[in-house]
């Protein structure tokens, strides 16, 4: 299956993904993750991404698009892959169309997570993640590690994102209503868009979003 999340910052498009790519057997591709490892490893994509990552911006799409290309090229991703944030505005939602057309291949579904605003203000402010992967996602409240600090995963040590601060969700926030909201449109006229209610337990929502794909709705 090839899938693509959209949701607003903080919605838990991380933490469905991990579940949902584990269920599905298809590998979990996020462009933040992608660029937060490019960061953590000091390359040029790294450099040039953080600044606009701060600031709460888009890291442009002549960097963005051939990251998830790359990705989406490798072996692991021949038989499907989960997209978790990107595409992430409507010249991102093309590239990606022109590059399936160009492979005979075709999005199966637009999971959209719905949580309302002070809801994703919450799930930020409390979010730790991994210094070692930063998909090792948690919550100081909802989702606690076993050992304060400490990754259940790996054991890496546990820390609040630099772009998790109030003034640059704020940012975010914005950025997602004015350039990623118009991509649900994009894909409703394709048919492609199951909007999943994202309140309530992790499992619970894995499970609205797994049942949503078995019905095919
Ligand atoms: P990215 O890393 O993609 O961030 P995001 O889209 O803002 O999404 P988040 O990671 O903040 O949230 P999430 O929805 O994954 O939520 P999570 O599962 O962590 O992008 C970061 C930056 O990179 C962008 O701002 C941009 O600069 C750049 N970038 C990335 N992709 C790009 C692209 N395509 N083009 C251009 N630039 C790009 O959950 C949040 C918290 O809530 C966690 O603590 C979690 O434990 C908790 N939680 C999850 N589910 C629940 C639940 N059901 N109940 C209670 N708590 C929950
Ligand atoms: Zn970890």
């Amino acid at each position: 299956m090839r899938i693509v999340l959209v949701g607003p910052p903080g919605a838990g498009k991380g933490t469905q993904a991990a579940y949902l790519a584990k269920n599905l057997a298809i590998p979990h591709i996020s462009t933040g993750d992608l660029f937060r490892a490019n960061i953590s490893q000091g390359t040029p994509l790294g450099v040039e991404a953080k600044s606009y990552m701060d600031a709460g911006n888009l890291v442009p799409d002549s960097v963005t698009i051939g990251m998830a290309e790359d990705r989406m090229e490798q072996p692991d991703a021949a038989d499907g892959f989960l997209l978790d944030g990107f595409p992430r505005n409507l010249g991102q939602a093309e590239a990606l169309d022109v590059y399936l057309k160009g492979r005979n291949l075709k999005l199966d579904a637009v999971l959209d997570l719905e949580v309302p605003e002070d809801e994703v203000v919450k799930r930020i402010a409390g979010r730790r993640i991994c210094r070692k992967d930063s998909s090792h996602v948690f919550h100081a409240e909802y989702n606690k590690p076993k050992a304060e600090g400490v990754c259940d995963v790996c054991g890496g040590e546990l820390y609040q994102r630099d772009d998790d601060r109030e003034e640059t969700v704020r940012k975010r926030l914005e950025v997602y209503h004015t350039e990623t909201e118009p991509i649900i449109d994009y894909y409703k006229a394709q048919d492609l868009v199951v909007t999943i209610p994202a309140l309530g337990k992790v499992a619970e929502v894995t499970q609205r979003a797994m049942s949503a794909l078995e019905n095919g709705e």
